[in-house]
């Protein structure tokens, strides 16, 4: 039986279940508008820093910046006080993000000796308090996101959902892999259904989401939603592709070919999003999703990687058949 259908977040009616979780560097707004038309019920935005924000830099103000194509999206802020966590909230409000999520899970070291991301989940009544800031701040719902542990075959996602809750949360994201596994490995399903068990609100769980098969056992731990990564990039269909697979419908994967096409539409949404240098800059970053499986494709990427100018670009896609 499938499980995707319309969910409720708070006041916001989400059309689906299956988001593109955020990636910082990836999810920008070429990207989002690309998942949405891929099937994505809601997008993810980067993380965005509650600090930078307060002091008014420029390029995080403009990372909260949202068209109307790639919508509904979740802004996600990442801080460690309550002042600068209420005002970036407000922030993403004001610019019209339909979620705003608060960032309690991830392990890189700079954001973590700043006090926020994983580090969070060390003291579950300050991050609270955060939560709580931030539903005081808004009107929009807040969600938080984290993970299921710090250390592998511990468990700390139950106590973190339930304090999320409590402090006016409207759903959890959970990464169901600990701090220490940073992305790699198997999600912790156990773990997952725990969580899913302590809570009323909904439970997005993330996490090595490749598929319709995994996405079903997901929903089998409980969840009532799913977050998508890096199965998302090379492949901004998987949404679609996954309520086919658990609807029982054929999926046709993409060629390297369909795939490439994909790619470089994205590179031109690029190159016009922030002009040529940075949006091509941008794109190569993620070359090895998308130019893949396909005869030559190592030195097709090292040859596509020296290019600077998008027409030179379009030339050479020209050549993949
Ligand atoms: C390049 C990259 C950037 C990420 N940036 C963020 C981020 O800004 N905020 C966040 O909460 N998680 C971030 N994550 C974690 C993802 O949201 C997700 O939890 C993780 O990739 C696991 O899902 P997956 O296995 O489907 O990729 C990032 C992951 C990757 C690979």
């Amino acid at each position: 039986m499938s499980c995707v259908r319309e969910v409720k977040i708070g006041s916001f009616l989400a059309p689906n279940n299956l988001w593109l979780a955020p990636m910082a560097g990836i999810t920008d707004g070429p990207f989002r508008a690309l998942c949405l038309r891929g099937g994505a019920g809601v997008v993810c935005a980067e993380m965005v820093s509650a600090h930078a924000v307060h002091y008014g830099n420029v390029r995080s103000t403009r990372m909260l910046q949202i068209s109307d194509r790639e919508k509904p999206v979740s802004m996600q802020i990442f801080g460690s006080d309550e002042q600068t966590i209420a005002q970036a909230a407000r922030a993403a409000e004001q610019r019209g993000a339909d979620i705003v999520d608060i960032n309690a899970g991830c392990p890189v070291k700079k954001i973590n000796k700043a006090g926020a991301g994983c580090v969070l989940m060390k003291d579950p009544v300050h991050l609270g308090r955060l939560v709580g800031a931030a539903v005081k701040a808004v009107k929009i719902p807040v969600t938080l996101k984290t993970r299921i542990a710090l250390k592998r075959g511990t468990i700390l996602g139950p106590e973190l959902a339930h304090i999320a809750e409590s402090e006016g949360a409207a759903a959890v994201m959970m990464h169901a892999r600990a701090a220490e596994d940073m992305h790699t490995g198997a999600p912790d399903l156990d773990a997952l259904a725990r969580v899913c068990a302590a809570v009323k609100i909904p439970v997005f769980g993330n996490g090595g989401i490749d598929g319709a098969d995994m996405a079903q056992k997901f929903f089998d731990a409980g969840c009532a939603g799913l977050l998508m990564g890096r199965a998302a990039v090379g492949n901004p269909y998987i949404f679609r592709d996954i309520q086919d697979g658990l609807a029982g419908k054929k999926i046709i994967p993409l060629d390297h070919k369909r795939r490439a096409e994909i790619y470089l539409a994205l590179i031109e949404e690029n190159v016009a999003h922030y002009g040529e240098r940075i949006g091509v800059g941008r794109s190569k970053k993620t070359a090895g999703y998308w130019l893949r499986d396909f005869p030559g494709a190592a030195d097709f990427r090292a040859r596509f990687v020296r290019l600077e100018k998008l027409e030179d670009i379009k030339k050479l896609f020209a050549q993949i058949h």
